[in-house]
This record gives structure tokens, sequence and C-alpha cells, in this order.
């Protein structure tokens, strides 16, 4: 059996119809799916509108919507496209729009917006394995959803904004949970990588004390030191792009668009 894993697409499908996926048996995706850039500028923009009233969040409603459908439309494009070649598994990145935030945005501008995972499960052999176990011809796959590990916000010296300390603390619980009922998987498919693997942040977009260190997850590394799934797959840190070896489990980072077969 062939199986594809694809790292953060963020809506590049050129880069996507590259990979040859003919013969393929099934698609991990690990998440980041949609171009969210337009989305992203358009609200730090809004954000940095002091008290911003009715006329405000009415001159910039339309864009807004259109920068969000944007994302959506190819979000739904690039999976209705991996569909067409067998089943696609996927798990939520951070730039993914979740349920919640959708409702925020719809509320806070009084716009109807499509939600994405509904829209996403509606395509034919598309399925989101969110924190849980898939069964896939007799392989166990584990998906693990976007976090924050609170070895993140340390590392990242944020552990001291309480906002940020609750969620990381909150999520890192969860998770572990989750990580407790996996046992042993054929596939963990993440979108964080374990800490201290191809996982070390350099980018021109981040404060330079921050380069050079560990944006990975430490319960996500523990998991695989103690279950060793025979593949790793995750994304999220793209300048992390690469192969390691974690004892017998094969770790992929495979960045923005990169992509790895495998055949077992
Ligand atoms: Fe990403």
């Amino acid at each position: 059996m062939k199986i594809a894993a694809i790292g953060d697409p963020h809506g590049n499908l050129e880069k996507i119809t590259k990979i040859p996926l003919d013969h393929v048996d099934l698609i991990l995706l690990t998440g980041d799916l949609g171009k969210t850039d337009i989305l992203r500028r358009q609200a730090l923009q809004y954000l940095n509108i002091p008290n911003p009233g009715p006329k405000e969040k009415l001159s910039h409603a339309e864009g807004f919507r259109q920068a969000f459908l944007t994302a959506h439309e190819t979000v739904l494009k690039l999976a209705g496209y991996l569909a067409g070649f067998c089943p696609v598994f996927i798990v939520r990145g951070n730039a993914d729009l979740s349920n919640y935030d959708t409702r925020k945005f719809s509320r806070t501008f009084s716009i109807e917006l499509p939600f994405l995972y509904q829209d996403l499960s509606a395509i034919r052999g598309v399925r989101l394995i969110d924190n849980r176990v898939a069964d896939f011809k007799g392989l166990r796959i584990g998906g693990i959803k976007y976090f924050t590990d609170i070895c993140w916000a340390e590392e990242f010296e944020l552990a001291g904004i309480e906002k940020i300390r609750r969620r990381a603390l909150q999520d890192t619980d969860k998770i572990n949970s989750v990580l407790g009922r996996f046992g042993r998987l054929d596939i963990l498919l993440t979108h964080v990588p374990p800490y201290g693997v191809l996982d070390r942040v350099d980018s021109a977009l981040i404060p330079p004390s921050w380069i050079g260190r560990h944006a990975g997850s430490k319960i996500v590394l523990e998991y695989i030191l103690q279950e060793q799934p025979g593949y790793v797959f995750c994304g999220h840190i793209h300048e992390g792009e690469g192969f390691e070896k974690l004892g017998r489990s094969e770790v992929y980072n495979l960045g923005m668009g990169g992509s790895k077969i495998v055949e077992l």
C-alpha cells in the first residue's frame, strides 16, 4: 500500500499538482490547507484600528468577506483535487479556520461565512482525524491537530502572559490524554513537530532573539519515544523541513507543500 503525506499546502495547488499521486492509496495532510495571507493582512489592519465602531466595521466587512472566501475556496479546491485520487485524511493546522473563529468573524462584521470543516467533510473521501485514531485497511493512523504545548510558551518566554499560559496548559493536558489513548500507531500525523526534532525556527518575520529556538511539542516527542510509530508526519515549522530518525520512528517535517510517499 502506498501512502503520500503532504506538508502544509497553504493553498499552493500548483506545487501540489506536481506530486505524483497516481497509484497512491491514501493521502495524509498535515494541516494549514488554504491561502490565508490576504485574510491575515486584513485582520491585522482591522486590529490596528483603535476602538473600531460600526463605520469601521462596515468599511472592512466586504474586504474581509472576500479574503475569507478566497482562503475557504483554496481549501475546497485543493481537497477536491486530492480526493480525486484516493481517500484523504486531514488534521487541522493553526492557519485553518475553526468554527469558533468563523462565528466570531461573522458576528464582528455582521456577515455570513461558510464553515470550513462542514464543507470539507462534504467532499467524498475527505476525513478529518483531529485527535483520533483512524483505521485504514488495518493501519492505525493517529491525528493530532494544532495545539499549544506549555513547553512552547516557556521556550518563547510567553508563559508569563496569563491568557497564553492558561490555553497552553489546557491544550497540553487535553493532548496528553489523547496521546495516552492512542497506544500503538503505524503512523502519527501531527501539525506540530516533536520538540527538538526538525522544529528549529528561523524566519525574518520573528524577533531575532527567537531564532534557533525549538517550537515543537515535548508531549509529542515523549509519545514518539515511548510508542515508536513507524512514521511521523508533521509540518508547522516550515524551515524545519527534513527527515530524522527517533529510535525506530521515521520523522518527516514536510514543510510547505513538501511530500513523502511511503510503501507499507
Ligand atoms: Fe503552516
